[in-house]
């Protein structure tokens, strides 16, 4: 079930609104055994990297397109460091529109561009950075008349905070702790919607950034001016908790230890919150939750730059 039909009730969708799905949301939960024996903090990952197109993404677009297909646009546009332009090519293509995504050139995982292309979308390379990618894409949309799908739009925030349902169901409660990459801030803007409206209490809040926001390896959340960053503030001021700045090194280790200790193999900026963990953002007996926002095959080219160990492991194979 998708989460039009899962959470309807809670989401700005009425009669009119078509039911687009992918299958999305509903992602696993799971337990972090080796993370938390070694913080003694009981650790869980809400592994988004299941959703249909390998993130988060997903939760938020679906709403999105179904709303812009409602309204009776042409196509959806946005700018994007990858996964938001897999996701918004994929249900563009399912709700049968146009897609147009913009990125800053060279600075995208091949892979999240290769699934947008598949997925019939027009990709736009601009000189620039994220930031510049996403004004082209607010003028682009005037242009040309159709809804820009990102984190500026209500919509997907609105879809994305069904993570928070999800948890609190999967856990009966909300956790202690909730720990999640700082891009732009439309994640935690999100998550801090879904548990105010779920009135179940707020887990203290750590959105982990890179301290390297320019330049991180995670090209995911290489944002150097957050567009939510006021909203997050509000959040932390209502959740406690504070954003926390992890340098790259220590996301790399995070990023290992996900894969070779849990089995788990997500894209680098995913592992921001088990880095926060391991640096001591939980204490020993509380419940934290970490968001893994992104599938490992989304940036495979990050195993060959960064994981060395695996890389002489296939040398020494071949
Ligand atoms: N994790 C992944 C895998 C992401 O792709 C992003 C953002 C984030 C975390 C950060 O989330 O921006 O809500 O704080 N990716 C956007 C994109 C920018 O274009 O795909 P945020």
């Amino acid at each position: 079930m998708g989460l039009i039909d899962r959470y309807g009730d809670r989401l700005p969708i009425g009669l009119e609104t078509p039911r687009l799905t992918l299958g999305e949301g509903s992602t696993p939960l799971i337990h972090a055994a080796v993370v938390s024996e070694r913080t003694g903090v009981d650790v869980w990952l809400k592994f988004e990297g299941a959703n249909p197109t390998g993130s988060f993404k997903d939760r938020g677009m679906v709403v999105a397109v179904a709303k812009a297909l409602e309204a009776g646009a042409a196509g959806v546009v946005c700018g994007s460091t990858g996964n938001t332009a897999s996701s918004c090519a994929a249900y563009a293509a399912r709700a049968g529109i146009e897609a147009v995504i913009v990125h800053p050139a060279g600075a995208v995982a091949s892979s999240k561009l290769m699934q947008a292309r598949a997925t019939g979308a027009r990709a736009v390379a601009i000189e620039g950075n994220f930031s510049d990618a996403l004004r082209e894409a607010f003028d682009l949309a005037d242009r040309e008349g159709y809804v820009q799908v990102n984190s500026t739009n209500p919509y997907r925030l609105e879809g994305q905070k069904t993570a928070a349902f999800e948890l609190i169901e999967e856990l009966g409660a909300a956790p202690d702790v909730l720990l999640l990459p700082y891009g732009g801030g439309g994640n935690t803007t999100a998550y801090g919607k879904g548990f105010v409206e779920a009135g179940v209490g707020m887990p203290r809040f750590h959105p982990v950034q890179s301290a390297e926001r320019a330049t991180t390896f995670a090209s995911a959340i290489r944002i150097t001016a957050p567009v939510h960053a006021a909203e997050v503030e509000a959040v932390l001021a209502r959740s406690g908790g504070e954003i926390l700045t992890v340098a790259d090194e220590a996301l790399l280790e995070a990023w290992r230890l996900l894969a070779r200790g849990e089995g788990l193999f997500c894209e680098p900026a995913s592992a921001a919150g088990i880095a926060a963990l391991l640096a001591g953002a939980a204490s020993p007996g509380e419940r934290a939750v970490c968001i893994v926002t992104g599938h490992g095959l989304k940036d495979p080219d990050a195993v060959a730059r960064l994981d060395q160990v695996a890389v002489e492991a296939l040398a020494g194979a071949r």
